[in-house]
């Protein structure tokens, strides 16, 4: 085989979805995602349910992934896997099983940062355009809210982040107010398409230098919601395309105040978002609005905004580049920093 070419099969079992991944250099052959549906009942992720799905699905996700691809194991290079961050119990499931694989065919193991991933996801070659280092990296989903410098594929440095909430639980929370199901932020998307933003002012938080908090907007939602539906127990039903175009304009207004404030204090006109929120119109309309001001916007394929195996892989082959390799004491790790 050409020892230029390297396969690389990756797995991402950070949170709620079961994904495997095979990548022809920086090329995806196969990105197979096993969501969950058994956390929608309970209006968010339980942690020991989603380990046991992880358990269920990780072999057919795997064996799924190889036969997309067309090549069997042996044909393997190299397994990355996310080692963190996540829920304990679903990141030992894609660790332990990619371990077992790369002792199994003896090949290298690369341990993968779950924001790394997302980040890197703009590097997936599909012919686009590709940022320049250096660039800022906004991740937004459910578990993060992150502005990060990206000086090289391994140098990343977060300058903001959030102090409580993430975005995505934003848009969640708020949404399960209303009445919605889990997970709230893409229907909020769609029926904000057809409301007034404007129509019920919420407060934009205040927190300091690049950070974020979305708790004080978390507890003014529910509030106002009270307080209107004391007075017309209908309110919601009758206002809820507006209401969730107001949620929607606030969250991207909290959101981009730091974005912008982040390119004014490092002068890096890049920004590349990623991350499950970054999936939402709203967001991706009003970054593209900024190209008029010179800045330079990435926004990743839909398949890898949401958390996918696709994005380990890619991050993987940049450290696999490197030899940089993990031994097999590489333990999972909820917890891990950038
Ligand atoms: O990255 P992701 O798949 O998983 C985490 O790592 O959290 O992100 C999931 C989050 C959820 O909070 C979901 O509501 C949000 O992404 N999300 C959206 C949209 N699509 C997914 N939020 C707003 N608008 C959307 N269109
Ligand atoms: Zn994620």
């Amino acid at each position: 085989m050409d020892t230029q070419i390297s396969y690389i099969l990756a797995i991402e079992s950070s949170c709620d979805d079961t994904s495997c991944a095979i990548l022809k250099n920086d090329r995806v052959l196969s990105n197979v995602v096993a969501g969950q549906e058994i956390h929608e009942k309970y209006g968010g992720v339980v942690p020991e349910l989603a380990s046991r799905a992880h358990q269920s699905n990780i072999v057919p996700v795997v064996d799924q992934a190889l036969k997309q691809a067309g090549i069997v194991k042996d044909d393997l290079t190299a397994i990355a896997f996310t080692r963190g961050p996540g829920l304990m119990g679903s990141l030992l499931v894609g660790s332990s099983f990619a371990k077992s694989l790369s002792l199994a065919l003896n090949i290298p193991l690369i341990d993968v940062h779950h924001m790394h991933g997302h980040i890197l996801a703009h590097f997936i070659n599909e012919d686009q355009k590709i940022p320049d280092f250096p660039f800022l990296g906004v991740t937004i989903s459910g578990g993060h809210t992150q502005i990060v410098k990206v000086t090289d594929y391994h140098e990343m440095e977060v300058i903001g982040t959030t102090q409580d909430d993430a975005i995505g639980e934003a848009f969640d929370k708020s949404g399960k107010m209303l009445g919605l199901g889990y997970p709230a932020g893409p229907q909020i998307d769609k029926l904000a398409q057809e409301g007034d933003p404007r129509k019920f002012p919420f407060p934009v938080p205040k927190a300091p230098d690049l950070n974020y908090s979305f708790s004080g907007f978390k507890t003014a939602v529910l509030y106002f919601i009270q307080r209107e539906v004391k007075k017309n127990s209908d309110f919601v039903k009758e206002n809820l395309k507006d209401i969730c175009a107001s949620i929607q304009y606030t969250l991207i207004k909290i959101l981009f105040q730091k974005v912008e404030k982040a390119v004014k204090q490092t002068g890096i006109k890049s920004v590349a978002i990623g991350g499950g929120v970054s999936a939402n119109s709203g967001i991706r309309g009003q970054l593209l609005s900024y190209e008029t001001k010179g800045w330079n916007v990435f926004i990743p394929p839909f398949q890898y905004t949401t958390d996918n195996a696709a994005m380990i892989g890619i991050s993987g082959y940049f450290k696999y580049l490197e030899g940089n390799f993990s031994g097999m004491e590489v333990t999972a790790s909820p917890r891990i920093e950038m």
